[in-house]
């Protein structure tokens, strides 16, 4: 049975038991503890501790699930066996207060026995040591004599704390010739009985109701039912390995078939991450997707292949998996255009960080490659720890963690001193002229821009280079500086179509736009670059900036006129928005905002953006910031009838384009100040 047909052949069994069908929730998960969703239960846990109604009794769904950094982290084994995945579908059936342990293994036996026909005989059983209700089920269900285990194997929950309870394993046995035990025995199925709310002292409090939460890995079923050991030997897998042999122009052999595996692996979770919304970058999960897309270049690295690679593979995962994930082929020119921003930006520094390592290797001492090597790497070349070991890894030599640890903090600490100088540093270049920056609202790909200063680490500087963190000035740009609450724009500077730089953010100091980052290449003052922004991210931004003027408009209806402005930060994927209000707002309130805002996106309202003077803009009646300065002529953003404000911001031009928002949290910042945050885009949804 083909991968795709065991998706729906779960879904219609379930759906003929009475189970309500729901689509995968997002990879990013309403939950603070959790970088991603890493179990099917996860979008469910408020329904199991019954701080949220059930919408159905019975739920089946296949949920995306991401295990990499944090607690749940199987990155370093991918490749290296058939069965890890950073990415994978994690298939459940729900019981929200139905039915318990008996219907829950009555239908998992007749799934797996009568549907999929696996032969009973090589299907077997664990329960927890306390748990005699299933084990007498399975015997009377099955014939089966479960093997009792304790709460290492047999006990479940999704954390520390939170619903949990007993589980019964179902394992398949792949065969007496198999020699590794853990290849011959595998885990396919997880039937939870969540009884208990676990409390932070460890205490165990029944739940309201008894439920189910079960959990099947599609991979593992789609190797059993296609009588593969191998995860990676199925059809979707083995799609995605010639696809990638087409790209690279190597075949697999039995020595790189690792860096097929993890090529395949990676490509599905940097591929569907960046479609449910999160952007590679520095921090959280945005690191964790940005060290798999560079694992994924250094195995491209070792088949021979250089630059880009998951971008164009892209189009492959659309073919095996668009038909069941619709946003996958939605946000195609999205995710491409992101991952190509990556792959670009890393290309020069894998081949640049390689030469350093070549020549650190021989140096080596007691098979340890000192610290300050592998931070250099972090620093310069944009190497992840976990990469630079596992580079290492096949030449049996270590690295010095603690070193490493070491000379972060000390960078760390440096960059802390600098920041706080640079911005006295710029304010007293008072020769250098403003910036003209008119181009950010209509960036001019053809616009050539010349270098006016260069600062780096606490000097204005005629050239810096390769792998220096440097801040620049130029005549002119497409650059959004920070300002007006819109975080600034990331991108590259370019000479002659190759990167320069990588802009991490571009600022603002009064008039002038410092594009921050780190050298690619040498640069000197007088130097011509074009300035080349990223467009996915400043899409989200922009998205994002308009959601905050419907919001502060829907906060006007649902509360009163005199919400007033407070403050705000519009980031690529989230906006937060500070306003005078006495007390806190309802759950009503804010589910009554948050369906204003949609109301409006979904009216796909018209938006203008008009320069005209100041006092034009105050008969129109425009909303002004409390404490802003403007000059003679203002620009003036008017969505539909419902919104007016002047702003230097960049704004889509109907409100369609946020696609959705979602309101998520409002708290005291401070005494009668209110703070609510947004998600919009394809991250709300
Ligand atoms: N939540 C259970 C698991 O992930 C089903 O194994």
């Amino acid at each position: 049975m083909k991968y795709n047909e065991i998706r729906k052949t779960f879904l219609d069994y379930f759906e003929s038991k009475g189970h309500k069908i729901v689509p995968s929730a997002s990879l990013i998960p309403n939950d603070p503890t959790l970088l991603f969703t890493v179990a099917g239960m996860v979008p469910w846990k408020g329904i199991l501790q019954g701080t949220e109604p059930a919408f159905a009794p019975r739920v089946a769904d296949v949920q995306k699930c991401i295990r990499a950094g944090g607690k749940h982290n199987d990155l370093d084994e991918v490749g290296f066996d058939g069965r890890h995945h950073t990415f994978f579908e994690m298939l459940g059936n729900w019981s929200f207060g139905d039915y318990f342990k008996e219907g829950a293994i009555e239908m998992s036996w007749e799934l797996l026995t009568k549907v999929l026909k696996l032969d009973p005989a090589r299907l077997r059983v664990t329960t927890h040591e306390t748990d005699e209700e299933s084990t007498e089920i399975w015997r009377k269900v099955a014939g089966k004599e479960a093997i009792r285990l304790g709460d290492k194997d047999n006990w479940w929950s999704a954390g520390d704390t939170g619903p949990c309870g007993p589980c019964t394993e179902i394992f398949y046995d792949f065969g007496a010739d198999i020699q590794n035990e853990d290849d011959r025995w595998v885990e396919i199925w997880n039937d939870v009985f969540m009884q208990f709310d676990r409390d932070a002292n460890g205490n165990l409090t029944p739940l309201p109701k008894q439920n189910v939460d079960t959990g099947g890995g599609l991979e593992r079923w789609a190797a059993l039912l296609q009588n593969k050991v191998d995860n990676f030997d199925t059809d979707l897998f083995a799609n995605l390995i010639h696809a990638t042999e087409d790209i690279v122009g190597v075949k697999k052999t039995a020595e790189n078939t690792p860096s097929f595996k993890v090529i395949a692996d990676h490509l599905r979770a940097v591929g569907f991450a960046i479609a449910d919304g999160v952007i590679p970058n520095n921090t959280d999960r945005g690191y964790v997707i940005r060290r798999i897309l560079r694992r994924a270049m250094r195995h491209g690295q070792l088949l021979g292949h250089k630059g880009a690679l998951l971008s164009k593979l892209y189009p492959a995962l659309i073919t095996e998996m668009g038909e069941a994930y619709p946003e996958l082929a939605r946000e195609e020119k999205h995710v491409v255009e992101i991952i190509q921003n990556e792959e670009n930006a890393f290309a020069d520094m894998l081949q640049n960080g390689m030469k350093l390592l070549d020549n650190e290797i021989p140096k080596v001492q007691n098979g340890v490659l000192p610290g300050e090597i592998a931070f250099k790497l972090f620093d310069t070349y944009g190497f992840p720890l976990d990469l630079t070991q596992m580079i290492l890894r096949d030449k049996n030599i270590d690295v010095d963690v603690a070193g490493f640890e070491r000379a972060m903090t000390e960078q760390k600490e440096r960059s802390r001193a600098d920041t706080k100088g640079t911005r006295t540093l710029w304010e007293s270049q008072t020769q250098l002229s403003a910036t003209d920056d008119h181009f950010k609202y209509e960036p001019d790909d053809n616009m050539t821009s010349k270098v006016l200063a260069i600062l780096r680490e606490g000097e204005f500087v005629e050239s810096a280079d390769v792998g220096d963190n440097v801040e620049v000035a130029l005549d002119k740009t497409n650059f959004y500086g920070t300002q007006g609450g819109q975080v600034g724009d990331a991108g590259e500077l370019t000479k002659d179509g190759v990167t320069v730089m990588n802009v991490s953010e571009a600022a603002r100091v009064d008039n002038v736009v410092i594009h921050k980052g780190t050298l690619t290449a040498p640069l000197s003052v007088g130097d011509e670059v074009k300035t080349v922004i990223s467009s996915a991210i400043r899409q989200q931004t922009t998205r994002a900036h308009t959601a905050t003027h419907l919001l502060q408009a829907a906060l006007r209806q649902v509360l009163n006129e005199d919400v007033e402005q407070r403050g705000s930060k519009v980031s690529p994927d989230s906006v937060r928005f500070d306003f005078r209000f006495g007390r806190a707002m309802t759950a009503e309130e804010k589910q009554a905002v948050e369906d204003l805002v949609n109301k409006w996106i979904n009216e796909d309202l018209p938006v203008s953006h008009e320069e005209m003077s100041l006092d034009d803009a105050k008969k129109r009646g425009a909303m002004a910031l409390f404490d802003e300065k403007y000059g003679d002529k203002v620009k003036v953003i008017t969505a539909g009838d419902v919104s007016c404000e002047l702003c230097g911001g960049t704004h889509v031009y109907h409100t369609g384009e946020i696609i959705k928002a979602k309101v998520n949290k409002e708290k005291s910042i401070s005494s009668g100040i209110r703070r609510i945050t947004m998600s919009v885009g394809t991250l709300a949804e």
